[in-house]
């Protein structure tokens, strides 16, 4: 166990290099399993997440290996289509893999994913979206267990614009027989993006970035070096803890057009932000004000993976705000932790009220899940006196490198074993 001790008040300064996004390299990773061809990603994030798939990959009998910060991976040796327990829970994106692992062996056995506690999460539409390709689902024992004689493409209505299910079907689709149309698909950047590297690989994908899909079933599949998008909650968070702590922030390799509800919001807070090319710089020289109301939405609304961090920013800033979650149940356990830094919230069923005070106060707080994990150190840097963050292995999960980055830019931080 280990936990992150933080001497807040420093402003921030410098420039700081936006990693490979999560949730682009992990579907990546997914879809490598589809191909017998060499997949070379490049620039992948130092993260638990990516750290675990790998291990999940190298238990289906892949071979992945990292030279620096690319990771080269090779399925033509794979061989088991079942992920057991002890790994699935480490990790929600192994879900991913049903999709893949069916196309590949006409079978897949997946313990029921973990991930973020963060609300109920079920994998509803992953499976009936596999259901009209043509895979006979049962569960059992904690287990999901899928077969089919063959993949079929079809015509798939998504109750709801779900992230891990349109990636899902798209990666089952690639390689099925015939069209697949995924309607009211998410419209995420990530999955943008893994259309862009099924493509890179041979197959045959339309229409990501908007609510309809199209697969084209091909019969084989090559492979690629692939660079993925940069990571915009990565980049989101950098600039609301530099919104918090004051200073002036240059973010490389950044995309500002995926984060334009963020930018939009703190420039609302009276923060300066200017684009130029793959940077992003944010200035922020004085108390800032609160933004009225915010509500997470499905891309390109407000990220529900971006809601704790504005909440601890709306914190201390000028007046009063409401933020309401609209994606996960349980996405505010951070709160109690901001109040043990003097931060005035109540929560009431989705939304979070927000009277805004002067300063966060240092305290001892733990870390529940990435996102909030992430929210409790931006507050730590930006409140008078010693913060400890506990349990931060969440944190690991999703940020790269994070203490480095931000002693980089001047932050007081450190990691202790507990
Ligand atoms: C992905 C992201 C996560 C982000 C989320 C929303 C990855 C690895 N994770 O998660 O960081 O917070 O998108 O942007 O990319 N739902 C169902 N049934 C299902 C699937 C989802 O009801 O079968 C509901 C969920 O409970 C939730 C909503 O749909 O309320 C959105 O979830 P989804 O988009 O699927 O999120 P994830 O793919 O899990």
């Amino acid at each position: 166990m280990e936990k992150y001790v933080i001497n807040g008040g420093n402003k921030l300064y410098g420039s700081v290099k936006i990693q490979s996004a999560k949730n682009s390299v992990l579907p990546i990773l997914a879809a490598a399993v589809l191909t017998d061809g060499e997949v070379t990603l490049l620039n992948v994030p130092e993260i638990t997440d990516v750290k675990n798939m790998v291990k999940i990959l190298v238990r289906l009998g892949c071979k992945a290996n990292f030279s620096g910060d690319n990771l080269i991976i090779n399925s033509s040796s794979a061989n088991n289509f079942e992920i057991p327990s002890e790994l699935a829970h480490e990790l929600r994106s192994s879900v991913f893999l049903l999709g893949s692992l069916v196309s590949r062996f006409k079978m897949a056995k997946i313990a029921f994913p973990g991930g973020c506690d963060i609300g109920l999460r079920p994998v509803d539409l992953h499976l009936a979206g596999l259901k009209r390709l043509g895979v006979e689902i049962t569960e059992k024992n904690g287990y999901i267990l899928c077969k089919c004689e063959k993949l079929t493409g079809n015509e798939i209505m998504l109750d709801c614009p779900s992230v891990g299910a349109t990636e899902n079907i798209m990666l089952a689709a690639v390689k099925a027989e015939g069209v697949t149309i995924i309607q009211n698909a998410a419209r995420e950047p990530e999955i943008t993006d893994l259309q862009r590297f099924l493509n890179s690989i041979g197959a045959k994908v339309n229409g990501a970035g908007s609510s309809t899909i199209t697969v084209e079933g091909v019969k084989t599949l090559g492979g690629a070096v692939f660079r993925p998008i940069s990571d915009r909650i990565e980049a989101g968070t950098f600039l609301v803890a530099t919104a918090m702590c004051g200073g002036k922030v240059v973010l490389e390799c950044a995309c500002a057009e995926n984060l334009i509800s963020l930018i939009h919001k703190l420039r609302e807070n009276g923060c300066k932000i200017d684009i130029k090319n793959d940077k992003i710089i944010l200035e922020s020289s004085r108390r800032l004000t609160s933004v009225k109301s915010i509500e997470t939405q499905p891309y390109p609304g407000f990220p529900t993976d971006l809601q704790a961090q504005i909440t601890a920013l709306c914190c201390i800033c000028k007046g009063q705000s409401i933020i309401t979650e609209n994606l996960f149940e349980t996405r505010f356990k951070y709160v109690p932790e901001l109040r043990k830094m003097g931060a005035d919230i109540t929560v009431i069923n989705r939304s979070a009220f927000v009277r805004g005070v002067d300063k966060f106060k240092g305290a001892t707080v733990v870390a529940h899940d990435l996102r909030g994990g992430a929210a409790l150190v931006s507050a730590a840097l930006a409140a008078e006196g010693k913060s400890e963050v506990l349990d931060i292995s969440h944190i690991d999960r999703g940020y790269g490198r994070f203490e480095y980055k931000l002693r980089d830019l001047g932050g007081d931080i450190v990691r202790a074993a507990v």
